[in-house]
């Protein structure tokens, strides 16, 4: 994608995202890394065509995406949003993994079978009847993620998948997501998972791209990261005595 621009409001000033260019290369996973209000989810929903951007391109396999090609990059860019409540819509789990994969025109013998795989891969083949505002986060989270793994995407874009999660369905999606072979754009504040788990780092700053480097880089480079927000091996503020 090359010079990317948003904003959310014509007659605004202010740019969610400006002049934004990198490259995503088949298999790789790369950490979207950036304080509140970085651009980040702006960016991963201008990828997957939610956001119209006012300038710049995106290109899929060395094609430019367009309006009339925005279908064919959605069976292919699989998005897993923050919050999962924005993600499943259907009233069961069983019906919010079907609706992807109806809609491609599936056969519904086809897709008994791939909801019953998937939801077993991801080890909640037990929630499949289940309704799905009365799971868990976690639960919801990885029933999201069946809806978006069942359409076999390409390209996985992830907006803090891990927030909203406790530490042991925070460890089992990682695990979930090590075994995954897509390539894989994580928004995420997680920056020991990112050193583990990502080759590189794009980090964004008030909408603008602060760096694209290799992982192990951004790790070391603490000035650039607290310019970014992260307060990176800053001692804790002593703790204010309230009595
Ligand atoms: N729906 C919206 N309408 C107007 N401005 C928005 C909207 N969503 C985000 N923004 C603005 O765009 C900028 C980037 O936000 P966002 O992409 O959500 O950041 P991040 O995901 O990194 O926290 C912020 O200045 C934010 O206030
Ligand atoms: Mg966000």
């Amino acid at each position: 994608m090359t010079n990317l621009a948003v904003r959310y409001d014509a007659s605004e000033e202010h740019w969610a995202l400006e002049d934004v260019s990198f490259v995503l290369r088949e298999g790789e996973r790369v950490a979207l890394l950036g304080a509140n209000g970085a651009g980040k989810s702006t960016l991963l929903l201008a990828l997957v065509g939610v956001l119209e951007t006012s300038s710049g391109e995106i290109a899929l396999d060395g094609r430019v995406v367009r309006k009339e090609t925005l279908r064919e990059l959605r069976g292919k860019v699989g998005m897993v949003f923050q919050n999962p409540d924005d993600q499943l819509f259907m009233p069961t789990v069983h019906e919010d993994v079907a609706f992807g994969p109806r809609n491609y025109g599936v056969s519904e013998e086809q897709l008994e079978k791939r909801i019953e795989e998937v939801l077993y891969w991801l080890g909640i083949l037990h929630l499949k009847n289940r309704l799905t505002h009365r799971l868990s986060g976690g639960e919801k989270r990885l029933a999201a993620l069946a809806g978006i793994l069942i359409m076999e995407p390409s390209i996985l874009l992830m907006d803090e998948p891990f927030s909203f999660l406790d530490p042991q369905s925070r460890q089992r999606l990682k695990e979930i997501l090590a075994l995954l072979s897509q390539t894989m754009l994580i928004a995420t504040h997680d920056l020991e998972m990112a050193k583990k788990f990502c080759h590189r780092a794009i980090l964004l700053r008030a909408g603008r791209l602060m760096a694209d480097v290799p992982i192990e880089d951004v790790l070391t480079d603490s000035a650039l990261l607290e310019r970014c927000g992260f307060q990176f091996g800053r001692k804790p503020s002593p703790s204010v005595k309230l009595r």
